[in-house]
C-alpha cells in the first residue's frame, strides 16, 4: 500500500465531500449537493449545517467503499494516515461540523490532523488532471465566493497576485440571473441560454480596476438599469431576448475576466494557465481560454469538472502535500470564515 492514506473532509458550504488519497493519487470524490437552498434563492447557513450534520457520516462511509473499488487490496480505517478538512473560508457553522467531525476521529483513531484553506486547494485541484500543470504556473480561480489570480510556485508556496475588490464571478453571474428572473444558481442557465445566442447583442460594463484585481460592481448595476430600461417600453422584453442578453452578459464577464489573466502573464511572465472555481465550468470561459492560449501560446489546463466545484478531492490533494512536510495542527485547531491565507 502506497503511503500516506488521507481522508479528507470539505464542508464549508452546500457541499458535503469526502475524499480517499492513497499516495497522491484521490481514490474516491464523494459529493453531496444540498437541494434545499434552490427554493430561497441562496444558501441559507443554518440549513446547510443541519444537512452537513446529516450527510457526513453516510458521505464519509461511501469515500472509502469507492476507493476500496478500485483497490486489490483494500483500506480500512485503520489504514489512514491522517484526516484532513477545511479550516477556511466559508459559513462557519458549515466549517465546524466538518472539522469537529475530522477532530473526533482524529482523537478516537490517534492520527494526525492537517487543516486545509479551501482556496488553496482550488488551485491545487489542478493537479488532478493529467497531465498537471508543472510548477510554477498561474491559476484564475473562480467561484460563487471568491476571485482570485494565483500564482503558484509550488504546492505549498502560493501567491495571491490578484483578485475580487467586490463581488466574486460567480456572484456576478449568479445575481444578474436573478435580475433575469432565473432561479438560483444561475450561472449555469445563463451559460444555457448564451449558447443560442449573439454575444454583441447588447452592451454591458466591464469593470475596470488597477493591477490585476477584479470588480464586478458596476456590471450589476448596469445589469440592472438595462432591464428597467427595455422593460419600461416592453413588458416581454426578458423572455424575447433572454439568449442575446445571456450571451452579452457572458461576454462581459468573461472579457474581465480574460484582460485580467492576460495582465497576469505579462507581469510574471508564466504562461501555463489554470482554471479553478465553479465558474470554470462555463463554456464561454473555458472557450476563451482555450482561444487565447492558442493565440498567445500558453499551455493551457482546466481541471475536470468534479475537481472545479466544491469538492474533497481537492482538500486531500492539498493534504497530501501537508502531510509530506508534516504540517500538522493539534485537537484546538479552530476553523474560521475569514478568506485570507
Ligand atoms: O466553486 P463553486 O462550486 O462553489 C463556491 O462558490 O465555492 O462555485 C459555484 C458558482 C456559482 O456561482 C455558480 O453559478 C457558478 O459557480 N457556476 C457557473 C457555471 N457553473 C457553475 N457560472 C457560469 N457558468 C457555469 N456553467
Ligand atoms: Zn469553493
Amino acid at each position: 500500500m502506497q503511503s500516506p492514506v488521507i481522508l479528507a473532509i470539505e464542508s464549508s458550504c452546500d457541499e458535503t465531500s469526502a475524499s480517499i488519497a492513497v499516495g497522491g493519487k484521490v481514490l474516491s470524490n464523494v459529493v453531496a449537493s444540498q437541494e434545499v437552498h434552490a427554493a430561497y434563492g441562496g444558501v441559507v447557513p443554518e440549513l446547510a449545517s443541519r444537512a452537513h450534520m446529516e450527510n457526513i457520516i453516510p458521505v464519509i462511509e461511501k469515500s472509502l467503499a469507492v476507493a476500496n473499488a478500485s483497490l486489490e487490496k483494500k483500506l480500512s480505517w485503520q489504514h489512514v494516515n491522517a484526516i484532513a478538512f477545511t479550516e477556511a473560508p466559508g459559513l462557519i457553522g458549515s466549517l465546524l461540523v466538518g472539522a469537529q467531525f475530522a477532530k473526533s476521529l482524529a482523537l478516537a483513531w490517534n492520527k494526525p490532523l492537517i487543516a486545509v484553506h479551501h482556496m488553496q486547494a482550488h488551485v491545487l485541484a489542478n493537479l488532478l488532471q493529467d497531465p498537471a500543470p508543472e510548477f510554477p504556473f498561474l491559476c484564475l480561480t473562480v467561484s460563487g465566493g471568491h476571485t482570485q489570480l494565483v500564482l503558484a510556485h509550488a504546492p505549498l508556496h502560493l501567491e495571491v497576485i490578484g483578485e475580487t475588490i467586490d463581488d466574486a464571478a460567480g456572484e456576478a453571474f449568479d445575481k444578474a440571473a436573478k435580475m433575469l428572473g432565473l432561479p438560483y444558481p444561475g450561472g449555469p442557465l445563463i451559460d444555457r441560454y448564451a449558447a443560442e445566442g449573439n454575444p454583441k447583442a447588447f452592451q454591458f460594463a466591464q469593470p475596470q480596476v488597477a493591477g490585476l484585481n477584479f470588480s464586478f460592481s458596476g456590471l450589476k448595476t448596469s445589469v440592472l438599469y438595462f432591464i428597467r430600461d427595455h422593460q419600461a417600453t416592453d413588458s416581454n422584453f426578458l423572455e424575447n431576448n433572454m439568449a442575446d442578453i445571456c450571451a452579452s452578459l457572458q461576454y462581459a464577464i468573461v472579457s474581465v475576466l480574460m484582460r485580467q489573466l492576460k495582465r497576469a502573464v505579462k507581469e510574471t511572465g508564466v504562461q501555463r494557465v489554470c482554471l479553478a472555481g465553479g465558474v470554470s465550468a462555463n463554456r464561454g470561459l473555458r472557450a476563451a481560454l482555450i482561444e487565447t492560449g492558442k493565440k498567445m501560446k500558453w499551455q493551457t489546463f482546466v481541471p475536470p469538472f468534479e475537481y472545479c466545484t466544491d469538492n474533497a478531492g481537492m482538500i486531500a490533494i492539498t493534504a497530501h502535500y501537508k502531510f509530506l512536510a508534516k504540517e500538522f495542527v493539534g485537537l484546538d485547531a479552530c476553523p474560521t470564515a475569514r478568506a485570507g491565507w
